[in-house]
C-alpha cells in the first residue's frame, strides 16, 4: 500500500484544497501516513501571503532532499499559492531539483494525472495555469478534516488588488459557483452528518452567480437546508457588504452571530493607498448596522501595521478604530512586501524597529479588549458545538459558541457521545483567547 502526507500552510482555502487533494489520493488507493518523512508521496500546499510563509516553505523543502536515498519511489509535490509566481517556480527548478511535481491553485483536478505521469515516465511534471475558466469543485470528493463542520467554497480568486496583497496574482480572477451547486453540495454534507458549514471566498460579499443570485440569497437558501445548524462565512469585505446581507442576521436563524470584517487600517489616507474602497466612517457605519440588527454579534478583524508611509498619526487612527469597535479578536500583521504587488515598490517603507514597536502596542490594546470582552461571558451559559477533545487536557472538550468563542470545558460524557453535539456550558473562567467552563445538564 502506497502512502501520502500533505503539509498545509495558509488560509482555509488552502486547507480545503488539501482536503480535495487527499480525496484524490485516496481514490488512487493511497493511504494517509502520519509521518511525512515516511510517506511515498508528500504534497506541500504553500502560502505566500507574507514573507515568513516563503521562508518556512523553502526550509521544509530542504528537509525532504534526502528522502529519496532511502525511498527510491518517493515523490515530492508542491502546490498552492507560491508556484503561481514565476520567480518562485524558477527558484524551485534551479535550487530544489528534488521537487518532482509542481502544480497551481487551479490545476488540482489534474494532480492524479501528473502523479501517474511522474511515476510512469520518471520525468518532472509542471502544470500552472493562470486563469482556469473551469471550476471543478463539484467533481471533488474531499477527505474532510472534521466530521461535523465543513469548508465550502463559494467563490474562487479575487479581483480587488489591495496594493499589499499577493492573492489576486496567486488565485486568479474572481469566479462564483452556481448557487444550486453549492446548495447540492451542502445537502450532501448534511446527509453525511455535517452540522456547520463555513462558506469560503476571499470576498464573499461580491458573490454573484450567473443567474444573479447574491450572497444574501445564498445564505437564505442554505438556511433552509435540513440538518445544518450553523452557517459561518469568511471573508467579508467592507466595500461590498450589503444591507440585505446584514439583514440575514435577523432573518436566518442558522446564521452564526459572528463576522470577520477586516479593517486593515484606521487611517483613511492609508485605506486609499491600500486600494480598499471604504473609509473609517463607512466601516463604523457597517459595524453600527450589524450591532443594531444583531446586538450580540462578535466581530473579529485583520490589521496591517507599518504599511508603507504609515505615520504615527495613521497608526493612532488604527488604535482608535480598534478601541471604538472593541473587537472580540484580531489578527495583526506587520506589513510584508510581496514581489509583484504595487505597495512593494512604494518608496516610503517603514523601518523594522518602528514596525515592531507599533505592532507590540497594537497587540497590547487588542488583547486587553479581547480579555475584557471575554470577561462578560463569565457566569453565563452558552450553547457549544463540541468539536473534539481539548488540546490542553484529555478530560476536557473543546467547542465553539455561536459567536465563535473557543470554549474548553469538562463533561462526564464520553467522546463518542458528545463530539458533534451541541451542549450547554457554564463559563467559569475567561482568558484572552478562550473561555473555560463545565457542561450543565
Ligand atoms: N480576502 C481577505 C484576506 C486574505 S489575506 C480580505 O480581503 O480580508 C488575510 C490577511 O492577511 C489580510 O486581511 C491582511 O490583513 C493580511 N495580509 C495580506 N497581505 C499582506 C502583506 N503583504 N503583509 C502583511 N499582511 C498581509
Ligand atoms: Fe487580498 Fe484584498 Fe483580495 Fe483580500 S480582498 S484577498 S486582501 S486583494
Ligand atoms: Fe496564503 Fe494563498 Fe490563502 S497566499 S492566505 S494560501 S490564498
Amino acid at each position: 500500500m502506497k502512502t501520502y502526507n500533505i503539509i498545509t500552510y495558509g488560509c482555509q482555502m488552502n486547507e480545503h484544497d488539501s482536503e480535495n487533494i487527499a480525496g484524490l489520493l485516496e481514490a488512487m488507493d493511497y493511504q494517509f501516513e502520519e509521518d511525512a518523512f515516511k510517506a511515498d508521496v508528500v504534497v506541500i500546499n504553500t502560502c505566500s501571503v507574507r514573507e515568513n510563509a516563503d521562508k518556512r516553505f523553502f526550509g521544509v523543502l530542504g528537509q525532504f532532499k534526502k528522502v529519496r536515498t532511502h525511498n527510491p519511489d518517493f515523490v515530492l509535490c508542491v502546490c498552492g499559492c507560491m508556484p503561481q509566481q514565476p520567480h518562485i517556480v524558477e527558484k524551485i527548478n534551479k535550487q530544489f531539483s528534488w521537487v518532482d511535481i509542481v502544480f497551481g491553485t487551479q490545476n488540482i483536478a489534474e494532480f492524479p494525472e501528473l502523479l501517474e505521469k511522474r511515476i510512469s515516465t520518471g520525468r518532472k511534471q509542471r502544470s500552472i495555469i493562470d486563469n482556469n475558466p473551469v471550476i471543478d469543485e463539484a467533481e471533488m470528493k474531499p477527505k474532510r478534516m472534521h466530521r461535523h463542520k465543513a469548508l465550502v467554497n463559494i467563490t474562487f480568486g479575487c479581483n480587488n488588488f489591495c496594493t499589499y496583497c499577493i492573492v489576486p496574482y496567486t488565485r486568479g480572477r474572481e469566479k462564483s459557483r452556481v448557487m444550486s451547486e453549492v446548495i447540492r453540495e451542502i445537502e450532501c454534507l448534511s446527509a453525511d452528518g455535517v452540522k456547520e458549514v463555513m462558506l469560503l471566498g476571499q470576498n464573499v460579499d461580491s458573490y454573484r452567480d450567473p443567474a444573479g443570485h447574491t450572497f444574501a440569497d445564498l445564505i437564505r437558501a442554505v438556511n433552509k437546508i435540513d440538518g445544518i445548524e450553523r452557517i459561518r462565512f469568511m471573508t467579508s469585505h467592507p466595500k461590498d457588504i450589503s444591507d440585505d446581507m446584514i439583514d440575514c442576521f435577523r432573518t436566518c436563524e442558522k446564521l452564526c452571530h459572528n463576522i470577520h470584517l477586516p479593517v486593515q487600517s484606521g487611517s483613511d489616507r492609508l485605506l486609499k493607498r491600500m486600494n480598499r474602497h471604504y473609509d473609517t466612517t463607512r466601516y463604523l457605519e457597517i459595524v453600527d448596522k450589524l450591532r443594531a440588527v444583531c446586538p450580540d454579534i462578535t466581530i473579529s478583524t485583520d490589521i496591517i501595521v507599518a504599511f508603507p508611509g504609515e505615520t504615527e498619526d495613521d497608526f493612532e487612527g488604527t488604535l482608535d478604530i480598534a478601541r471604538r469597535v472593541r473587537y472580540d479578536s484580531a489578527f495583526t500583521f506587520i506589513y510584508s512586501p510581496r514581489e509583484g504587488t504595487p505597495a512593494a515598490k512604494f518608496p516610503d517603507q517603514i523601518p523594522d524597529e518602528i514596525a515592531h514597536e507599533r505592532f507590540d502596542r497594537l497587540v497590547d490594546v487588542m488583547n486587553r479588549i479581547s480579555l475584557e470582552k471575554n470577561m462578560e461571558y463569565k457566569g453565563k451559559t452558552y450553547d457549544v458545538l463540541v468539536e473534539g477533545v481539548s488540546k490542553n487536557a484529555d478530560d476536557t472538550y473543546a467547542g465553539r459558541t455561536d459567536g465563535f468563542k473557543l470554549v474548553n470545558f469538562t463533561s462526564d460524557k464520553k467522546p463518542e457521545e458528545i463530539i458533534g453535539t451541541t451542549v450547554s456550558v457554564l463559563i467559569t473562567e475567561s482568558k484572552t483567547f478562550s473561555l473555560e467552563g463545565r457542561e450543565i445538564t
